[in-house]
């Protein structure tokens, strides 16, 4: 039954991106009728979620709200009864982020903290955390959805399917609605007037676009695509794709496509931040402290200008607008990670794909996307497969299964390289990766 007051629960509410969700409540006032906010951190987050939850609480008395803030370390006291739970911790911090980042550059190869190396990494740290918080959900708020912001955003949503096996959860990424108003901007057209279609996984899928007359577009965004350098999301410097490749594909690729089809020049920048110490991970870390300086003012009481620095720009809208069109059954069009349920013919029936999708109330229902052209079956298959076997492995702490993903991913160029990042790796994480104990010794 539709709760007239609801309560909101963020796991990792001491992140830097907390005050972008806040504002996205605040700007959704009239349609979510929020009682209670609990921001939830760990003991090593307990300085940043003071800070945090400090700003917090000024933005909504600020706007003039009767909503409660709470800020805790206790998971299980803020799951009681919760309505929605949105995730987006990092186990391990920017630290271990920098680890991802970094070892693999060391050995010549991207580590790219969602579907490079570095993100299997981090879905094995994030899976069982994740699966833990499920446990936790299935006992103490049953009925509440699962939004996941928490990287690799898709592999931890097909997690929560398969291994977890709760329904009641949604991937989120910012990305989509990035290339949404992006393009919108490149042909002059106000978003709301375009159709987008999007089809693939989290951080690698295409899309084509389409107009109210029932137009198809996308020739003509590829084309204008080519007259802007401007980066689409902020944390992936932008290197043009090839005109006649992406003309011969007929769908618009995603930024991380970069990555896989200029793998190369990516590679060329990477190593020369490595080199400078200044890989993303490492910004970020400096971007974040300036940020929490920022947030410890008393007189601040709005999201500042400088988190537009980050790459999560429209994180909030894509959270809130989630939450608001389940609760309020909207069956708006929102791009989320979700299970596949066959709306793209060419990978599993169960397995989680990014792709749009009408939000109702019972949650996503994905908008068949078809068959994918060969070039982009070829991959994103493969990327599933990658996908299913890092989740596998995350679960099992299986090392023949860690190492056939790495070898795998089309980002680690070859056998030998493949088991030398992964053992440097697990031996680097050890701290947070239980699971792997016997194959860590092992190799010790
Ligand atoms: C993108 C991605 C997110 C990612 C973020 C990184 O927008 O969609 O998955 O976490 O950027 O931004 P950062 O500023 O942390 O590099």
């Amino acid at each position: 039954m539709k709760k007239d007051r609801l309560k909101i629960v963020t796991i990792g509410g001491g992140s830097s991106y907390t005050p972008e969700l806040i504002e996205g409540y605040i700007k959704r006032k009239d349609e979510l009728p929020i009682k209670e906010i609990w921001l939830v951190d760990i003991e090593e987050g307990k300085e940043k979620l003071e800070i945090v939850g400090n700003l917090a609480k000024r933005m909504v008395e600020n706007a003039g709200l009767d909503w409660e803030i709470h800020l805790t370390l206790d998971r299980r006291e803020a799951l009681k009864d919760a309505d929605f739970v949105s995730t987006q911790f990092r186990v391990g911090l920017l630290d271990a982020r920098i680890k991802d980042e970094r070892i693999p550059l060391s050995h010549g190869l991207i580590g790219q903290e969602t579907n490079g190396a570095g993100g299997m990494f981090k879905a094995f740290r994030t899976v069982p955390v994740i699966l833990d918080i499920v446990k936790d959900m299935k006992e103490l708020c049953p009925d509440a959805w699962l939004v996941n912001f928490t990287n690799p955003s898709g592999m931890i949503t097909e997690a929560v399917l398969k291994y977890g096996n709760f329904e009641k959860v949604v991937g989120l990424c910012n990305v989509p609605i990035n290339h949404i108003m992006h393009e919108s901007k490149l042909i002059e057209k106000n978003p709301d007037d375009l159709f987008f279609h999007f089809a693939g996984l989290n951080h690698h899928h295409w899309h084509k676009v389409y107009d109210k007359e029932g137009n198809d577009l996308t020739e003509l965004v590829i084309e204008k695509m080519f007259n802007s350098n401007e980066p689409i999301v902020k944390n992936i410097r932008y290197i043009p794709f090839f005109k006649e490749q992406i003309r011969d594909l007929g769908m618009l690729p995603c930024s991380y496509h970069q990555y896989y089809y200029l793998q190369d020049d990516m590679l060329k920048k990477e190593l020369e931040e490595y080199a400078k110490n200044e890989t993303r991970a490492e910004k970020v870390k400096k971007v974040e402290a300036e940020l929490f300086e920022l947030y410890k003012d008393p007189n601040l009481k709005e999201k500042p200008a400088q988190l537009s620095q980050r790459g999560g720009t429209y994180y909030s809208d894509a959270a809130c607008e989630l939450i608001s069109s389940i609760y309020n059954d909207k069956r708006s069009t929102m791009v989320v990670s979700t299970r596949n349920n066959g709306a793209l013919a060419d990978l599993p029936y169960d397995c989680a794909v990014e792709v749009s999708s009408i939000i109702t109330a019972s949650g996503p229902k994905p908008i068949n996307f078809g068959k994918l052209p060969t070039a982009a079956r070829g991959l994103v298959q493969v990327m599933k497969a990658m996908e299913e076997l890092t989740i596998e492995a995350a679960v099992t702490g299986n090392y023949g299964t860690a190492l056939q993903a790495f070898i795998l991913n089309p980002l680690v160029p070859g056998g030998q390289i493949a088991r030398t990042v992964l053992n440097e790796m697990l031996v680097a994480h050890k701290k947070h990766l239980p699971q792997f104990a016997e194959a860590i010794e092992k190799i010790e």
